[in-house]
């Protein structure tokens, strides 16, 4: 049976995951990220090898980058601080805007864990709400309901690239004065309604993990306007010279020379590789949006897949770490894990999705706290509780991100004629 969405002509031939022939000839990887060095980058790693690996100050690339990066941000923030991963930016973001113990911050369910988990780390609690299916950003319409008198903040994550719904989200914050923490992991350059995300909260958080469009390879930058934010984001995970010079209230700056207790800073090669990676960001954009909305096209044409969605508002689909949705009641009830070993078979570069409801997660589960052995008041989460969240956690594939045109038409038309391949032989597929 060929879907109504579909104008495909019937194939017969034997599929790959049963003996047939493979039908993607392309040798793998298909997508290889993060991309090589050029001579250039290679050669400012080696030089920074003799000039100074391990910066102190704000000084160096360190400094360059983060210049870089605030105007990458349209001049639009006054501060940038680097650190060693995405994760310690949203630790001292979290440290920054005082959250403590018993405090409240709404997350959204499903994203990556480290979007909220150093909550924990400071005896506070996430407050999940469900997400949109379609932006895979939290539902800004479950937020109000989950606010109490200990809420102090609520974390947006512009989840694989998609913009949360800014203009409601801000509302409610500013109804109930609560700080926004945007979290940017997934959105380097992506737009709502035109601005950069990013510019839109309290603290904004961007990693620059390998896998980010935008790399260091690990790192991460934390940006921020208030000076206050920026002088306590500062002294968790930076202290002697860059505490001494940049710290301006008097009462933080006595705690120079220790900080306040962490050592967060990011290498100086892993900057290296930024500034490298940040004069392409913009082209890299692009490419990639070229590749996925070809991608998109082309699989919309079954009417078991959604690909990934794009609002009026937004300049980009949820594209990093591509997740494509598949309905199994729309295609003979095969369900996803044979589907996906049925690609795989063919040669396409696919996995089951695995981000997680972090309903599913022990951390977010489990109520017995043995990392601060006396908290009774640990939030904990079920299965069942985040209907959308867990749907997106079990019934999503990924592929690879696409991000060069001529590299990567060829091996998208192949990957389409296995779409079609599998869509026209599912009983091959049914159980017997
Ligand atoms: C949404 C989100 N937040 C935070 C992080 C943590 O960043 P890092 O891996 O640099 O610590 C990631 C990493 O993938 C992420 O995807």
């Amino acid at each position: 049976m060929v879907s109504k969405k579909t104008h495909l002509h019937k194939a017969k031939s034997i599929l790959a995951i049963n003996g047939g022939k493979k039908l993607v000839t392309i040798k793998k990887p298909h997508f290889v990220w993060p991309p090589k060095a050029t001579k250039e980058e290679k050669y400012h790693l080696a030089k920074q090898r003799d000039d100074d690996i391990s910066i102190k100050g704000r000084s160096g690339p360190i400094k360059e980058l983060e210049d870089e990066f605030l105007k990458y941000l349209d001049g639009k923030r006054k501060f940038a601080i680097t650190y060693n991963s995405g994760t310690s930016a949203l630790l001292a973001a979290y440290f920054a805007i005082g959250i403590e113990e018993g405090d409240e911050i709404i997350a959204p369910a499903l994203t990556y864990h480290a979007a909220i988990s150093s909550v924990y780390f400071l005896k506070a609690n996430p407050i999940l709400v469900d997400i949109d299916p379609k932006t895979f950003c939290i539902d800004s319409k479950k937020i109000e309901q989950a606010v109490t008198k200990r809420t102090k903040a609520i974390t947006v994550v512009h989840q694989w690239g998609h913009p949360a719904d800014m203009d409601a989200i801000l509302k409610i914050a500013r109804r109930h004065n609560l700080k926004i923490i945007e979290d940017c992991s997934h959105a380097h350059g992506s737009k709502y309604k035109g601005k950069k995300v990013g510019l839109f909260g309290d603290i904004a958080v961007f990693s620059l993990q390998a896998n980010k469009i935008l790399f260091a390879g690990e790192g991460g930058i934390l940006v921020v306007n208030s000076s206050e934010l920026h002088d306590r984001a500062t002294l968790l995970g930076h202290y002697r010279d860059r505490s001494n010079e940049e710290i301006k209230d008097k009462f933080l700056q006595q705690f120079w020379v220790t900080g306040y207790g962490l050592k967060l800073r990011m290498s100086p090669y892993n900057a290296v590789t930024a500034l490298h990676a940040l004069k392409k960001l913009d082209q890299r954009i692009k490419e990639r949006k070229k590749c996925l909305l070809y991608l998109s096209n082309k699989l919309s044409k079954f009417l078991e897949l959604t690909p990934p969605y794009i609002a009026p508002y937004a300049n980009m689909g949820a594209w990093y770490g591509y997740r494509v949705l598949y309905d199994p009641k729309k295609f003979h009830n095969i369900p996803i894990d044979k589907y996906v070993s049925a690609l795989a078979a063919e040669g396409v570069e696919v996995k089951l999705s695995d981000t997680p409801s972090f309903s599913t997660l022990p951390l977010f589960s489990i109520k017995e706290d043995r990392m601060y052995k006396n908290r009774k008041d640990k939030k904990t989460y079920s299965v069942g509780q985040f209907p959308a969240a867990e749907y997106i956690g079990l019934n999503a594939f990924k592929f690879p991100t696409f991000t060069d045109w001529f590299e990567s038409k060829e091996i998208i038309d192949q990957y389409f004629k296995t779409f079609k391949k599998i869509h026209e032989n599912y009983n091959e597929l049914l159980e017997k």
